[in-house]
């Protein structure tokens, strides 16, 4: 079958090769699942493994098979499989376990350990080929209705774990109202970010690059939150009208904001922050004020990465209620289709070039 690949250390390798055929056996215990992959979407990480600046191959191969956002149909299951079955659409975990406790019990997006496994990005194959078979405990099964944007649960699954961790630490306070939710950068994670917390009530200020209007401004805007540009409204100066801030969400991949971010935080606030930013910047900081802030405000900071399957979920009940808060929102996110595995080149290029793509996606199939 096809696949699209990259030679993980040598940029701009990605090509289209032939990869066997992965077979329901390849899940011990009669515990595979067949999948038919349907629609992959691609993001910043896709295009740094491409640029050799993170990612490695599976042992015993010198290729890595792209994509981590993926959305199928059950082709097959193996006899002791009862999760699942054929016709079911699905989207499958990133992360598989490693060792630590946290892996054993199912939280391996919490591993403390140095290695890990994702699909498509470190020392497993990912999702841009034909088909998949892994077992059911990774696969998440999505209902009918939501086929259509079911490729932006992956990007989904980070944010609700944000999300959800950020309530889970609050729980220290008895009683947490969150009010006032600032999120920091309107990309598609900012977004999703923004969606989920307006739908937990909260009032949303957005904050990005681009100057108002543009498509990201105005999806903002349908589900009630506010867009500034930070050409126009600092960080700082939203806090007049919008703060204090009791969640911030970092998705800018800058850094720097983080310090500003730490700043503004209301009294009793988390700040959440998801950028993986795999630079070597460095900036001056009033380390004292920062700090003084948050002793004297009871503050938290958290970092989150990835996501196990109960975020998938939350994401799928999420998408279930903004598509019938604010029908025909989500889709507006599949700006820019690439169709077949064959246009990997465009997949690829997609993601630099188009300007205001809010999510690029090979079409590997057709949805029904
Ligand atoms: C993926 C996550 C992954 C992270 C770090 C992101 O693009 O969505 O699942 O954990 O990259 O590799
Ligand atoms: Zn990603």
């Amino acid at each position: 079958m096809k696949a699209i690949a990259v030679i993980p250390g040598k940029p701009n390798s990605v090509h289209l090769r032939d990869v066997p055929k992965p077979k329901l056996t390849d899940v011990p215990e009669g515990r595979g699942v067949l999948v038919k992959i349907l629609r992959v979407g691609v993001d910043g990480t896709d295009k740094e493994i491409n640029a050799a600046e993170y990612g490695a191959p599976p042992t015993g191969d010198d290729y890595l098979i792209l994509g981590h956002e993926s959305f199928g149909i059950v082709e097959q299951v193996g006899p002791n499989v009862t999760e699942l079955q054929s016709g079911d659409y699905v989207v499958a975990t990133v992360r598989r376990p490693g060792n630590s406790p946290y892996d054993r019990i199912g939280m391996y997006d919490m591993t403390t350990d140095d290695v890990y496994f994702e699909r498509g990005i470190n020392l497993r194959h990912g999702y841009l080929t034909e088909y998949y078979v892994d077992a059911p405990e990774y696969i998440i099964k999505v209902p009918q209705g939501l086929k259509e944007v079911g490729v932006l649960l992956e990007p989904t699954s980070v944010i609700e774990k944000g999300i959800f961790q950020a309530y889970e630490i609050q729980r220290r306070l008895r009683l947490w109202h969150p009010r006032r939710a600032a999120v920091l950068g309107a990309g598609t994670i900012g977004l999703l970010a923004t969606m989920a917390l307006r739908l937990r009530g909260l009032e949303v200020c957005a904050l990005g690059l681009t100057k108002p209007p543009y498509l990201n401004s105005d999806l903002i805007g349908e589900i009630g939150g506010c867009y500034h540009s930070t050409k126009d409204v600092s960080l700082t100066e939203s806090t007049k009208e919008h703060g204090p801030y009791d969640l911030i969400f970092e998705a800018t991949g800058y850094s720097p904001i983080v310090f500003e971010a730490m700043n503004v935080l209301g009294k009793n606030g988390v700040l959440v922050l998801s950028s993986v930013t795999g630079g070597g910047r460095s900036i001056e900081v009033p380390a004292d004020k920062i700090n003084l802030g948050f002793v004297l405000g009871n503050k938290v900071v958290v970092g989150t990465v990835n996501a196990n399957r109960d975020y998938f979920e939350i994401g799928v009940k999420d998408f279930s209620q903004a598509e019938l808060q604010w029908p025909g929102w989500l889709p507006k996110f599949l700006t820019n289709p690439v169709k077949g595995l064959e246009n990997y080149q465009e997949l690829i290029t997609s993601l630099t070039e188009v300007k205001g793509a809010i999510k690029v996606f090979c079409e590997v199939a057709p949805l029904s």
